[in-house]
């Protein structure tokens, strides 16, 4: 396939690269972008999106698909009492499937008029439905991990697992059904809250012994903390709560949302393991967590992509995290007046480059890249301002005012 138009990614998180020319992809995977086109292509059909700006699928590393429903409501409170009033009540309903087939195919449509091709998701702790949203997600073309979530305490009993073995059983049959193309199975404790240490430990030796990746949350709030450091007494800090199961990086790839108050010693921890922090300003705001230093982790060397958080954050659209990412680090310099905000340029390579990364060599347009591209139609530029086409990314961001005219994830066509 070939496409003419101009490219736009971030090889590094202080310059965007901008191609005008062609691209060439084969069965999914990017072959270059060219000033002209290679002779030996000559008689192939070309895409003509000159028009319109090319960027890189981008990356949502953390988002919650069955809170979809509820999604820009319900934000009059913080973590706690949101999750006991509005979150373990709704994704309750999703034990009927009915239900969750309503739910899933809503939040899918919508995710299809997004810049996002990769998902880090939590289901529910139901199977038939976290499978049913598996085998939509990857017929609509998507690609990345979705978990069948864990929790057998401090919840509900319409919405909490009956015992560890059960769990555990439930987990394995699960794991067992996940035959999809592009959508894989990822080991999904909630938070440490939700899981006694038992369970944890079980599903730490799962993830190992089927090679799988997992996903968490990990310091968003104050309170919660200190109910971890209460349940966990023996831990040496949050972080240490899945550490000590073998469920934080190293040879199980991780992703933790948040990581607002970490202590030095859990930020050595990730870095070693190579965990994946997933940014996610929106819900921050909205749910009053905090402000993540994630400028700070950027700069230092840490993997930290964005993510939506639905529905604590309010949005599907990662320009709009984007933007919220910026906003949120400015106000984070009134706090701390050596912190160095970050760039619309640094917020665009966590979104696709950095975020990217954590699902193969996705992100860039570069040779042997999987083919995840964005078509993107900036709308209205009806004023008499001329824009170059970094202010046009980031004019999209703030305003919201985007079309997504066509998108690939791994050169399956979405839209
Ligand atoms: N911590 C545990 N569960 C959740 C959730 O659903 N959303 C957010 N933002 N934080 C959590
Ligand atoms: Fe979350």
């Amino acid at each position: 396939m070939i496409i003419k138009g101009t490219f736009i990614d971030a090889p590094s998180m202080d310059s965007y690269r901008v191609r005008t020319g062609y691209g060439v992809f084969s069965d999914g995977i990017c072959k270059g972008i060219f000033d002209e086109l290679p002779k030996e292509y000559s008689k192939e059909e070309v895409i003509d999106y000159s028009s319109y700006l090319i960027i890189p699928g981008m990356s949502d590393l953390h988002l919650h698909a069955p809170q979809y429903s509820y999604v820009g409501t319900a934000m009059d409170l913080t973590l706690l009492d949101w999750l006991n009033k509005y979150t373990y009540p709704e994704e309750g309903k999703y034990r009927d499937l009915e239900y969750a087939k309503k739910g899933y195919s809503h939040f899918i449509e919508d995710l299809k008029k997004t810049t996002t091709t990769r998902i880090c998701a939590f289901g529910t702790i139901f199977n038939e439905s976290t499978l049913y949203l598996m085998e939509e997600l990857d017929k609509a073309g998507f690609g990345g991990y979705v978990g069948k979530l864990n929790m057998n305490r401090n919840a509900p009993d319409f919405y909490k697992e009956e015992s560890v073995e059960k769990g555990i059983e439930d987990t394995i049959s699960w794991i067992n059904k996940c035959n999809f193309k592009n959508i894989k199975p990822m080991i999904t404790p909630r938070f440490t809250p939700s899981v006694t240490d038992d369970y944890m430990e079980k599903l730490g030796i799962l993830a190992k012994e089927y090679h799988l990746p997992m996903q968490s949350h990990l310091n968003e709030n104050k309170n919660e903390i200190l109910w971890v450091k209460d349940l966990c007494p023996d831990s040496k800090h949050y972080a240490d709560t899945y550490d000590r199961y073998n469920l934080f990086g190293k040879d199980v790839p991780t992703v933790m949302a948040h990581c607002i108050y970490c202590l030095d010693e859990e930020n050595k921890l990730m870095k070693e393991n190579n965990v994946y922090i997933a940014h996610c300003p929106t819900s921050n705001e909205n749910v009053l967590a905090g402000i993540c230093p994630s400028s700070t982790y950027l700069h230092e060397g840490y993997k930290i992509g964005l993510g939506s958080d639905v529905a604590g954050g309010h949005t599907l659209n990662l320009l709009s995290v984007m933007a919220s990412a910026v906003q949120v680090s400015k106000l984070r310099t009134l706090l701390d007046k050596d912190y160095k905000p970050l760039t619309m340029n640094e917020a665009f390579y966590m979104g696709t480059t950095l975020g990217g990364s954590f699902f193969g060599k996705v992100g860039l347009f570069e040779k042997g890249y999987d083919m995840d591209l964005v078509v993107l139609d900036d709308l209205d530029l009806g004023n008499p301002m001329e824009f170059n086409y970094t202010e046009r990314i980031e004019r999209m961001t703030y305003r919201e005012n985007i079309k997504v005219v066509s998108k690939y994830c791994k050169g399956n066509k979405i839209v």
